[in-house]
């Protein structure tokens, strides 16, 4: 008993050759070995068979099922080669045309926003300092005066990186790792800054990213006070905005300073935060080794991208990242 007529198989290929795209191709397929196709009724008769008839049975139907699948996939291959070439006729570079279209590369925002940041910086005698950016977790928060129980740790929304040598490493979500970092190998008095990206488990919206920039500021002494850190913040912005501003402090908490400050501008009418900061916690002091009866000191965290979309008038972060070279270039007079 012949369970599927091999006729199927020329009848299949006859009507495969004549389909042109993807779609039809689709079409033919579940007409051939979908849930209503000869084949999956073979299948359900070839069930209630003898035990050998069956086995013989389903050997032939398999055999014929192969064989379709074969001349279906091949006629896709084909259909995608085809469709590769017509693109790439359309997109045929003429070699002939003037090469007037050439464009020289430009200063990403943010990179033009730090350089002007470090020379400001510079300019009060900080020096550049760099950290990692998968960090460990002691020094994100546990030498932050940060212990793991504490819910800045959570508030933080770390990415964890699962390394099979290394415990407790993260991407950092913050610079102030490098203030540790620093601090560990250099006595005070210290006057560093330290530029780089963070990262969060955030979902990308027009105000957050995965990945952003900070600039941390550090500065330890004997003799510093929270007027300073004042000062220089104002030097700092008012130099990079080109303007005199008015700067509101707000109370906030971090656990690796005290006091801890919010930091905001008057902006185009509107007050808008662009970093928190404060003074060195003595409990961070004393984790590198530090008399904090002797050195005291302050520390602040600028938003990069927060600066970046104020000056240049960027409304979604994710601009900044995205790479794409006609919103880049619009950039190339300032640069
Ligand atoms: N690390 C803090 C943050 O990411 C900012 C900060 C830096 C606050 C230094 C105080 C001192 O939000």
């Amino acid at each position: 008993m012949t369970i599927v007529d091999e006729s199927v198989i020329d009848q299949c290929r006859k009507e495969v050759e004549s389909v042109v795209d993807q779609h039809d191709l689709d079409q033919v397929k579940s007409k051939y070995l979908g849930n209503r196709s000869v084949i999956k009724e073979a299948f359900k008769r070839i069930s209630s068979l003898e035990p050998e008839a069956r086995l013989r049975a389903s050997a032939a139907v398999n055999a014929i099922k192969k064989e379709l699948g074969q001349i279906i996939f091949s006629r896709k291959e084909q259909l995608i080669l085809l469709q590769t070439q017509k693109a790439l006729e359309k997109d045929k570079v003429d070699t002939t045309l003037s090469a007037d279209l050439w464009q020289g590369g430009v200063l990403h925002p943010l990179s033009k926003t730090m350089s002007e940041i470090k020379s400001l910086l510079y300019k009060l005698g900080f020096d550049i300092a760099f950290g990692p950016e998968a960090e460990t977790f002691y020094y994100n928060f546990t030498a932050l005066n940060t212990p793991r129980y504490h819910p800045a740790v959570t508030s933080q929304d770390t990415l964890y990186i699962d390394h099979p040598d290394q415990e407790d490493l993260l991407l950092r979500s913050h610079t102030s790792c490098v203030q540790i970092r620093m601090l560990e190998n250099h006595k005070p008095p210290l006057r560093i800054f330290s530029p780089g990206r963070v990262f969060r488990a955030d979902t990308p919206d027009a105000t957050h990213s995965p990945c952003f920039m900070q600039c941390e500021g550090l500065l330890v002494d004997k003799k510093v006070t929270l007027s300073d850190l004042v000062a220089i913040l104002r030097y700092v912005l008012e130099g990079f905005f080109g303007q005199s501003l008015k700067l509101r402090f707000r109370p906030s908490y971090f656990p690796f300073t005290e006091p801890s400050l919010e930091c905001d501008i008057w902006f185009k009418n509107n007050w808008l935060e662009v970093l928190g900061c404060g003074m060195v916690h003595p409990n961070v002091l004393k984790n590198v080794g530090i008399d904090s009866s002797e050195y005291r000191g302050f520390a602040f965290g600028l938003g990069i991208d927060r600066l970046t979309m104020l000056r240049y008038q960027i409304e979604d972060i994710r601009s900044l990242y995205e790479g794409d070279q006609a919103f880049l270039q619009q950039g190339s007079d300032a640069c």
